[in-house]
C-alpha cells in the first residue's frame, strides 16, 4: 500500500539533537560498551598484493589462505587503485550525504528488493530497534544495466562511482582467483560457482551521535554475500569479532579492508570464517563507509565445494540458490547475526 508519509533519514533527524531517541536505544546486553573495546593496530593482517601475479603469487595466497582460516578479515595494500579514484569516490559520496534532503529523497525507498536506493538503519520493515544509519545502496554489475538508476546529483556521481566500481571489481576477481587457489581449488573455481556475479555497493553515512554507547551503526552480523571489500573514511568506527571480544579496525589510508561472506564460508565447507563485525558510532565526526559485497547471481546454486567434501569432513550446509539464501538477509532484520544456521545439515559438528 502506498504511505502518505514522509521518509526519515537520521541525517535530518539529528541536527540539534542532545539525546538519542527511544527507538534507537539498544537492550543493555547488545550496546558497544566502548571502553572495553580494544584497539590494536595490527589486529588484521595487513597483506601487500604486489607480486600477486608474478613470483609472490604462492607466499601472498599462503598469507591471503591463513587470515580467511583464522581471521575472516585482513586489509590490503598495493591493490592497484589509485589515490585519486579512492579519494573521488569518498568525496562524492559525502556531497551525495551533504545535498538538501528534497534531492537525497528523490532516491528513498524501503523496499530491500529495489536496485538503487536510499535508506535509513537497516530494514525498517522489519526491525525492532533502529541503527544510527543512513546508506545508499546501488547494484553495479554489469555496471550499463544500473547505471541510469543511480542519483543524477552530484553531476560527477555517476561517472566516479563507475570509475570506482570497475576498480572494486578487478580487485575482487583477483581475490577470488587467489582464495580458490588458497583452498587448493581450481583458480576459476568460485569464479564460475558465482554463475553471473552481481556486485553490490552500499554508502553508509553515521552521522555524529549525542549518546554513543546507546546505539550502533551497525549491531553485529556477517554479510551474506561472497567477498566484501571495504573503504573507509578517516574516522574510526569498524569493530571485528576476534576471540570472543571486540577489536576496532581503525582506517590506514587508502588501503581495503576485505572479509569473507557467507557464500565463501559455505564453499569452503566452514574452513573460511564469516565473521561477525559491526560500525560503532561517535559523538564528534560524521563516518562514511563504502563496502562493495562481491555477490553470486540470484540464481547461482550454492553448496560446498565437491573437492572439499568427502564422508569425513561431510558437507556441513545442503546446496540452495543464492536468491533464497539473500531474501533470508534481509527478511530477519539483523535480528539473529547471521543466516548460516539456517542452511546447515544435520552433520554440522
Ligand atoms: C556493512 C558493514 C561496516 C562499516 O555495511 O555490511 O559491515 O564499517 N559496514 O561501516
Ligand atoms: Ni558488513
Amino acid at each position: 500500500m502506498a504511505t502518505t508519509t514522509k521518509p526519515q533519514l537520521l541525517s535530518d533527524l539529528v541536527a540539534g539533537m542532545s539525546r538519542v531517541p527511544p527507538n534507537y536505544i539498544r537492550p543493555t546486553s547488545d550496546r558497544p560498551n566502548l571502553h572495553e573495546v580494544e584497539s590494536l593496530d595490527g589486529a588484521i593482517p595487513l597483506i601487500d598484493l604486489q607480486g600477486l601475479n608474478g613470483p609472490n603469487r604462492f607466499n601472498i595466497i599462503k598469507e591471503i589462505g591463513l587470515a580467511c582460516k583464522s581471521y575472516g578479515f585482513f586489509q590490503v595494500k598495493n591493490h592497484g587503485v589509485s589515490e585519486a579514484v579512492i579519494d573521488n569516490m569518498l568525496r562524492v559520496s559525502r556531497e551525495f550525504f551533504h545535498l538538501p534532503e528534497s534531492e537525497r529523497l528523490k532516491n528513498y525507498c524501503d523496499d530491500p528488493m529495489k536496485t538503487t536506493r536510499l535508506s535509513t538503519s537497516f530494514n525498517v520493515n522489519t526491525e525492532n530497534v533502529s541503527s544510527w544509519r543512513d546508506y545508499l545502496r546501488l547494484h553495479c554489475h554489469p555496471l550499463e544495466d544500473y547505471m541510469q538508476e543511480w542519483p543524477l546529483n552530484p553531476p560527477s556521481f555517476r561517472e566516479v562511482v563507475a570509475e570506482y566500481c570497475k576498480n572494486a571489481r578487478s580487485i575482487a576477481l583477483r581475490l577470488l582467483e587467489a582464495i580458490s587457489e588458497s583452498l587448493g581449488l581450481e583458480k576459476e573455481y568460485i569464479d564460475r560457482a558465482l554463475g553471473k556475479h552481481g556486485q553490490h555497493m552500499a554508502i553508509n553515512y553515521y552521522p555524529p551521535c549525542p549518546e554513543p554507547d546507546l546505539t550502533l551503526g551497525l549491531p553485529g552480523h556477517t554479510d551474506p554475500n561472497a567477498i566484501t571489500i571495504l573503504l573507509q573514511d578517516e574516522v574510526p568506527g569498524l569493530q571485528v569479532l576476534k576471540d570472543g571480544k571486540w577489536v576496532a579496525v581503525n582506517p590506514i589510508p587508502y588501503t581495503f579492508i576485505v572479509n569473507i561472506g557467507d557464500q565463501i564460508q559455505v564453499l569452503s565447507n566452514d574452513q573460511y570464517k564469516s565473521v561477525l563485525h559491526r560500525a560503532v558510532v561517535n559523538c564528534e565526526q560524521e563516518r562514511i563507509s563504502i563496502p562493495t559485497f562481491y555477490c553470486p547471481s540470484p540464481d547461482a546454486m550454492i553448496g560446498p565445494a565437491p573437492l572439499l567434501i568427502n564422508v569425513d569432513p561431510p558437507p556441513y550446509y545442503r546446496n540452495f540458490a543464492y536468491s533464497e539464501y539473500y531474501q533470508k538477509f534481509w527478511d530477519r532484520g539483523l535480528t539473529t547475526q547471521t543466516c548460516l544456521d539456517a542452511f546447515k545439515t544435520s552433520r554440522t559438528p
